[in-house]
């Protein structure tokens, strides 16, 4: 930052500064190598006065007690239930800055503030001095250390200016397998492929009889219990990666056809992030099929809420989860060691052709819940990465947001019904899936991620919100299981203990971790199967815990208009609640996620690594969700 920068004199109107006792700080940050590219200014004196435009990231590292914080605000018993983060702004407050002054980022995870030398010097104990990069004779602000009380210390990561110089970042290129989407496909053989006129065969009639064999928004309401939205006051995400993008005539005709009250015309609101298109060069199944699904079936559930699409990445590159991230969380960005090129898009892409400008970093605002029906194997990443990602879904948890995953389409196996050669699945080396060691989904293993599962209606049965569903056994099978990488969270300790007690499962310890001390999936779970969408003109039957996850998500979207309606917060990080209140869904106890040579686990009473707590019924949760603060 440039001196002449940092020296213009604010209109702020005084303020009391009522700082927390000097011996409550503890020191957060401090210089521990000299720079000699940097020689700090002994002759420059700072006006008192002068304003220094802060930041405040809210942290990723120093995570130790974050399970802690996070039960915190999402445990239906604590008193703070609902009181998402940033608390470094409460602090801010505390000290003495007016509210008005406190802007936050648009992407809810930096906080800015001009202050003044004086006020930054008394928040953070410390002195500023100024620093010469020896090479362009430019000015820059810093201090050597400085300390922020002990119960702000977790809360954020680090305050600029501080201690850092302007790092730069050194560019890698390198190609990485992109994500296998959780979904396949069956033709609806009536319709004509290609034919963007294409109705449905007359003989075939969307109708709450025949749920069984076509799942439409219709059947969802009818089987969950619940009815469209009213209000659009909350807000609801979905990701996709590029290329693959929606069809606006594909949207036109699922309205025509399966929610005639959505207007022609009616698409998400499209954050580009990274370079990202929602293209139309390129038009088949793969490219379409998983974001037609998605959007369609969100708009058609929780309309006229506002669906926001977050398309992330380019058409050369294609991104990551952790690229996402970094748009939605500046903080996110660089902490930790930042993005891995292994594993993450790099941009600026200046080596490939692809998108040359800066990645974005906290440039949008995650919604209040965010569906993404795509995974990894846990066993594609490594630990270090999977657990600095799965922090920061802690981290968003704590600032509000519902993060729901797919648990995946091969049961115990992978993706592409492939499972592990090695014990713990050690080293990502696949078969083709006979055989071999269960082989887990990423991020649905993280626990601080609702992963869904996928159910059917049993054939030849009536849709009601009575008659129960069944694990889906239809073109696919429900990821579920336990992790090799993430721990088991308190809040399902009582449920997995109870699955083990009643269901002890007869595998062995080289199949999957059974030490009952490990995360397990999915937590939930949504109808997976025979699902109507229009995809490239026609109407086709779509399959996978890919249609599970943005469904359990449109409900939980449903659920906060409600309670915004009524004056509270969104629900945030539901893992908690959910597992408090079993009666609040529909337990599924029959069907299996056969895989890897094996008939998988069973769907049981109570939880089970198959369908989870089973299918929601709205109007128990609704109630659940509006009786906590
Ligand atoms: C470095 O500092 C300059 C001037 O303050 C700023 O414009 C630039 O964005 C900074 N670069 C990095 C990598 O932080
Ligand atoms: C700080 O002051 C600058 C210059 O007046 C202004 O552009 C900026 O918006 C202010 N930032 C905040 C957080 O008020
Ligand atoms: C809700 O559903 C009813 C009946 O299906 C329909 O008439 C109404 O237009 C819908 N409202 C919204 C906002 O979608
Ligand atoms: C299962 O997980 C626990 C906890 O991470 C670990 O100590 C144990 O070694 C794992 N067991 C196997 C067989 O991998
Ligand atoms: C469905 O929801 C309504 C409230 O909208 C409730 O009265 C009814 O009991 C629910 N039915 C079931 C089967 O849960």
């Amino acid at each position: 930052m440039k001196l002449s920068a940092v020296a213009i004199l604010g209109g702020f109107a005084a303020f009391v500064f009522a700082a927390p006792a000097p011996n409550s700080y503890v020191m957060h940050e401090k210089r521990s190598v000299r720079n000699e590219k940097w020689s700090r200014r002994r002759d420059i004196k700072l006006n008192r006065d002068a304003i220094i435009p802060m930041s405040f990231g809210l942290a990723q590292r120093n995570l130790e007690n974050g399970y802690d914080f996070l039960m915190d605000v999402s445990h239906p018993g604590s008193k703070n239930y609902g009181k998402h983060w940033p608390m470094s702004k409460s602090w801010l407050m505390e000290s003495g800055i007016e509210s008005e002054r406190i802007i936050l980022s648009k992407g809810r995870n930096w906080f800015k503030v001009n202050v003044t030398v004086e006020e930054a010097e008394s928040l953070l104990k410390t002195q500023y001095h100024v620093y010469t990069k020896v090479q362009t004779g430019k000015d820059h602000l810093a201090y050597d250390e400085y300390s922020v009380p002990i119960h702000i210390k977790e809360h954020i990561d680090f305050i600029t200016p501080t201690i850092h110089f302007n790092a730069t970042v050194k560019q890698m290129k390198q190609r990485r397998d992109l994500h296998t989407r959780e979904m396949k496909v069956k033709p609806f053989t009536n319709i004509h492929p290609g034919n963007p006129d294409a109705v449905p065969q007359p003989d075939v009639t969307y109708s709450l009889a025949n749920c069984d064999q076509y799942i439409t928004p219709e059947c969802l309401r009818a089987l969950y219990n619940f009815s469209n939205g009213t209000l659009g006051v909350s807000s609801y995400g979905i990701v996709e990666y590029t290329p693959e993008a929606y069809l606006q005539p594909d949207m036109n005709l699922f309205y025509s056809n399966l929610a005639r009250q959505i207007p022609a015309g009616t698409a998400p609101i499209n954050d580009l992030i990274d370079g990202a298109i929602v293209q139309t060069t390129t038009q088949s199944f793969d490219d379409n099929g998983e974001a037609d699904l998605d959007l369609q079936y969100a708009i058609a559930l929780v309309y006229p809420q506002k669906v926001i699409l977050y398309q992330t990445g380019d058409m050369v590159e294609g991104a990551s989860f952790n690229n996402f991230l970094d748009a939605i969380d500046a903080s996110y960005c660089t902490s930790g060691g930042g993005d891995n090129p292994t594993y993450d898009a790099i941009y600026p892409d200046t080596a490939s052709g692809g998108y040359n400008g800066p990645e974005n970093c906290g440039t949008f605002t995650p919604a209040s819940v965010i569906s993404t029906s795509y995974g990894y194997n846990e066993a594609d990443l490594t630990a270090a990465y999977e657990t600095r990602q799965c922090n920061e879904y802690m981290k968003l948890g704590l600032a509000g947001t519902t993060f729901l995953y797919s648990s995946g389409d091969y049961g115990v196996a992978g993706n592409s019904g492939q499972c592990c050669t090695k014990a713990k699945c050690a080293g990502g080396t696949y078969n083709s899936g006979s055989s071999g060691t269960f082989n887990p989904s990423f991020p649905a293993t993280c626990p601080y991620v609702t992963a869904v599962g996928a159910t059917q209606i049993k054939p030849n049965t009536a849709v009601t919100a009575t008659a129960p569903e069944e694990a889906c056994q239809t073109v696919i099978y429900s990821g579920g299981g336990f992790s090799n990488v993430f721990a088991m969270p308190s809040y399902q300790s009582s449920a997995v203990a109870t699955y083990f007690k009643s269901h002890k499962p007869t595998y062995s310890a080289t199949q999957y971790n059974n030490s009952q001390t490990v995360r397990g999936y999915p937590d939930v779970s949504a109808n997976g199967a025979n699902y109507v969408v229009a995809v490239d003109g026609s109407l086709t039957l779509v399959y996978g815990t890919s249609a599970s996850a943005p469904v359990f998500g449109s409900i939980i979207t449903l659920i906060n208009e409600q309670r915004v309606s009524a004056g509270k917060s969104a629900v945030g990080f539901i893992n908690p609640t959910l597992y408090a209140n079993p009666p609040a869904f529909n337990d599924i106890t029959s069907g299996g996620n056969q895989g890897c040579g094996t008939k998988g686990f069973t769907a049981v009473a109570g939880w089970d690594p198959v369908t989870g707590l089973g299918t929601p019924n709205y109007a128990s949760l609704l109630s659940v969700f509006l009786a906590l603060p």
